[in-house]
């Protein structure tokens, strides 16, 4: 009945979230919200861990690529559960810190750190800095040798793996602004240079081909080439490459139509193909990192929103609109991506019309989820978008100075505020 498996109907009609009543957590923390289900995020951890274990002889370390959802709630549930985290920007790495995420767990990635950010990362002592560029590569070195470390890199591959998804978040394909491309040489040589260097030590190579991914075979295609790179540095350079970060990418379920692959069958068969590779080429077993964010947090996710304005122009389109839209949820706006709704004071109700629900931003785009089957829907209504744990905290914005909404995390009938809502203040903090 619902996407995500956390999601039941209680016997009021109202739809739960784990064992909360979303109808009571609207009333309690209004709208709009944003709740998020900590049994089911760790659950996810786990999952992934637990594959690591079984599969690869527990030789690797998940990541938590924290743009899906970075938080100092995020960040300490992903330490708590023993994962690595990935961040992407000083921001990002603040937050790690201040959280007391242990430094050398973390990798930075990022195709334009700036001077700034890759020095708090070495003041920090981040395990890894993903290098992206040669400007990068002669920067960090710098850093490094002011500093007196010796720092641990990576280095970002493109593959040229066209992985099957939204052009806006395809990665491994030599026409993108991520990484150096094995094609054209340029993988080689950067790292020819680097290991040449005194204060950089090349540990590994990482790709990430992509996101919300549905085969397994882009990503089987991806361990494949990165272990030819691997045993062709060791020919060529003499280098022994130990680690080897695949990216992350697994898809998840938005809508019926989503069939994604169990998410620990990725590491199953991604580790059969390395472990091949590393025979075939008489290369060492890689230490392997993977880094999956959306899958996650996204099904741990809704959102409540309450119905305002209800159009109805006849002969052309049903228009519902809520208080929250693309300032908390972009990613119709961005890729028109689809969600499925519910309407949480009267979960079970037969969905027999179909409505548009729209943000209220000053924007025709402002749309949540386009022609979807609802029922019934009035004035005053609680809609829960499902699965939206992942990439909408994250991407929101103030945009018409709308204030951010809270975040709420449900545990077993448990609710907590672990982001408050901003305030009318809070917006103009910085005018000046
Ligand atoms: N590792 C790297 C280097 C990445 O760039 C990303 C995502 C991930 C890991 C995590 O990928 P995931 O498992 O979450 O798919 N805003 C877009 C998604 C952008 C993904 C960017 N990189 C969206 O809303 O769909």
């Amino acid at each position: 009945m619902f996407v995500s498996e956390n999601l039941s109907v209680n016997a009021q009609g109202h739809l739960m979230i784990g064992k909360n009543d979303a109808v009571e957590l609207a009333k309690q923390f209004g709208t709009p919200l944003y709740v998020m289900d900590e049994a089911l995020i760790r659950k996810n951890c786990r999952i992934y861990k637990n594959a690591m274990d079984r599969y690869y002889g527990g030789q690797g370390l998940i990541l938590y690529a924290n743009k899906a959802f970075c938080t100092l709630y995020t960040c300490r549930i992903a330490k708590e559960e023993g994962l690595g985290l990935d961040v992407v920007s000083g921001g990002e790495l603040y937050t790690a810190i201040k959280a007391g995420f242990p430094m050398e767990k973390v990798c930075f990635h990022g195709n334009n750190k700036t001077r700034e950010e890759l020095e708090l990362a070495v003041e920090n002592r981040v395990g890894h800095i993903i290098v992206d560029n040669i400007y990068e590569l002669e920067l960090l070195e710098s850093i490094a040798a002011k500093a007196g470390i010796v720092q641990d890199i990576m280095f970002r591959i493109k593959p040229g793996i066209d992985a099957h998804t939204h052009s806006y978040i395809q990665t491994g394909q030599i026409d993108s602004k991520f990484g150096v491309a094995l094609e054209n040489g340029e993988a080689f040589e950067i790292i020819e240079k680097a290991v040449k260097m005194q204060n950089v030590r090349v540990t590994g190579v990482h790709c990430h081909i992509g996101s919300q991914i549905f085969d397994l075979e882009p990503f089987c295609q991806a361990a494949e080439v990165m272990m030819q790179f691997i045993g062709d540095l060791k020919d060529k350079l003499g280098l022994e490459i130990r680690e080897l970060n695949l990216g992350g990418g697994y898809g998840i379920m938005y809508t019926r139509k989503d069939d994604p692959i169990e998410y620990d069958r990725y590491i199953e068969h991604v580790s059969e193909v390395v472990k091949a590779a590393a025979e075939k080429r008489g290369v060492k077993l890689p230490f392997i990192y993977m880094e999956p964010g959306r899958s996650i947090v996204a099904s741990a996710g809704i959102t409540l929103y309450t119905v305002g304005g209800i159009k109805d122009i006849k002969g052309v389109r049903k228009y519902i609109s809520v208080d929250g839209g693309m300032c908390d949820n972009p990613r119709y706006i961005m890729y028109e991506s689809e969600y499925e709704a519910v309407v949480a004071n009267d979960a079970a109700a037969e969905r027999t019309e179909l409505a548009t629900i729209a943000g209220k931003c000053c924007e025709s785009g402002d749309i949540l989820i386009k022609d979807t089957m609802m029922p019934s829907v009035y004035v005053g209504d609680i809609i829960a978008v499902e699965a939206t744990g992942a990439y909408n905290y994250s991407m929101s914005s103030n945009y018409n100075r709308i204030p951010r909404p809270a975040v709420v995390a449900v545990n077993d009938g448990e609710a907590r505020v672990v982001v408050k809502r901003e305030t009318y203040e809070d917006l103009i903090r910085n005018d000046i």
